[in-house]
């Protein structure tokens, strides 16, 4: 008989219909990223343009069987009710850089993106969410939709900046050889 875990978590995930989520949810629904012990119940959100595709995450979600995994709520578009209580909201979604596309646009693409759903978060989310943002630019992001949420402590924010560190890193190393 499968043990029953009494750890739950209520998690949002947005740009789920995108190749991050694709990648990333299975090991969220295994227990790689709470533990073996928690159970997840899964808010998914993606645009209506990719309703489909995102249908078929859901379908490919459910066919797994994971057992930790409870439920999957799934929209496309920023009901409050795939925001609601949610205790975990990862940031997915957003516009890619395109061709041509300069730094300074893509930020105007992700601006509007980021207030919205911050003030949607702040009015339902639990009060004590833990928040990270994988979309970039990723700390204006994150700063965007902080600033949008008053009702939860800002140390209760974080983005995805572990590439850009170990580019530097890199970038920094190399020089140094090249200099000896
Ligand atoms: N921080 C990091 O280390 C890191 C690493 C890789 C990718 N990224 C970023 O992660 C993001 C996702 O990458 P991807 O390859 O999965 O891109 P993707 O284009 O495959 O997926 C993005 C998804 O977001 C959805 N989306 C667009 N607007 C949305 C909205 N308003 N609400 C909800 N969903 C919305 C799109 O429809 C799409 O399904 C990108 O911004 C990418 O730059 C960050």
């Amino acid at each position: 008989m499968e043990k029953q875990s009494s750890k739950s978590l209520k998690i949002l995930v947005t740009g789920a219909a995108g190749q991050i989520a694709y990648s990333f949810l299975p090991l969220l629904c295994s227990g790689e990223v709470f533990g073996k012990d928690v159970k997840i119940f899964l808010n998914l959100l993606d645009i209506p343009q990719q309703e489909e595709v995102l249908q078929g995450v859901v379908y490919e979600l459910e066919d797994c069987g994971f057992p930790l995994l409870g439920g999957i709520m799934f929209k496309s578009n920023d009901h409050k009710d795939l925001f609601r209580g949610v205790d975990v909201a990862i940031f997915m979604g957003g516009s890619l850089r395109k061709p041509g596309m300069e730094r300074r646009d893509l930020l105007e693409a992700n601006v509007h993106i980021f207030r919205e759903q911050g003030k949607i978060l702040n009015e339902n989310a639990n009060p004590n969410c833990k928040i990270l943002v994988v979309t970039n630019p990723v700390n204006t992001n994150c700063l965007i939709l902080q600033q949008n949420c008053s009702n939860i402590p800002a140390k209760n924010f974080t983005c995805l900046s572990r590439l850009n560190l170990n580019r530097a890193k890199n970038q920094v190393k190399f020089i140094k050889l090249e200099k000896v």
